[in-house]
């Protein structure tokens, strides 16, 4: 299959938008920074947007966490939603490189109720993560650069507690993980290699969704 439109074929676009029509709407604060990320930024494609974003939330509104971990906050509008469960006494740690953010990661946090209890880090993941000392984490979000995920993976795992959900997005990489034997593309290799280690580590049970760009789910055991 040529990768044109891959995330198409996926779930037929007709059923993709049947799907959004019978989700729960975004709320105002939610869809408002949805708004401002396509009217602002340049690539508001990287934004998890309401049919995903609405998965985070049941995720944690169901696992109702005390410690989040997330990289790559972009305009928080992920972070709004994995904390949407979070314990009263929670805590969120979430990581992004691009300090242009930091005032509206500041502004929604504050909207979302969660902004007293977010720790914002403004620097590279690979440098903040050993920062975060002893802290083990219920629910995480690795959506960041690509080429750091194996590295990612390997740090956070032993960072979890049991039964802690970890998810990660972008694992199809618009099919080329599926598709490209020997890319040559590190995003691409890194991929492959980290779906097929998740497969086949005994830490986690895991599940491929195959929502939007392939979201993997992995429990710790
Ligand atoms: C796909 S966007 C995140 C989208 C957001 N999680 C959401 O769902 O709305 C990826 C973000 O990761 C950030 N990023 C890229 N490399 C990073 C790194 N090494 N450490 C921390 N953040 C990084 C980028 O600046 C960008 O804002």
């Amino acid at each position: 299959m040529a990768l044109n439109n891959f995330l198409d074929h996926i779930v037929h676009p007709d059923a993709q938008q049947y799907a959004e029509e019978h989700t729960s709407p975004e709320n105002d604060t939610l869809h408002a920074l949805n708004r401002w990320t396509h009217l602002n930024t340049p690539q508001p494609h990287m934004l998890s947007g309401h049919y995903q974003g609405k998965l985070l939330e049941t995720i944690s509104i169901l696992l109702k966490p005390r410690r989040i971990l997330e990289i790559g906050t972009y305009v928080g509008y992920s972070t709004a939603c994995l904390g949407k469960g979070l314990a009263a006494d929670g805590k969120i740690h979430c990581i992004e490189a691009n300090e242009e953010y930091e005032e509206i990661i500041a502004d929604t946090l504050k909207k979302a109720g969660l902004f007293d209890r977010t720790t914002v880090h403004i620097g590279l993941a690979t440098e903040i993560l050993p920062q975060l000392g002893n802290e083990k984490f219920d629910l995480v979000f690795i959506d960041a650069d690509k080429i750091n995920y194996l590295n990612y993976y390997q740090t956070i795992v032993p960072m979890m507690n049991a039964n802690g959900i970890l998810l990660i997005d972008n694992v199809l990489w618009n099919g080329k993980v599926l598709y490209e034997q020997r890319s040559g593309d590190k995003e691409t290799e890194t991929l492959k290699q980290l779906n097929d280690m998740i497969q086949n580590d005994p830490r986690v049970e895991n599940i491929l969704l195959t929502i939007r760009d392939g979201l993997m789910m992995c429990i710790k055991l």
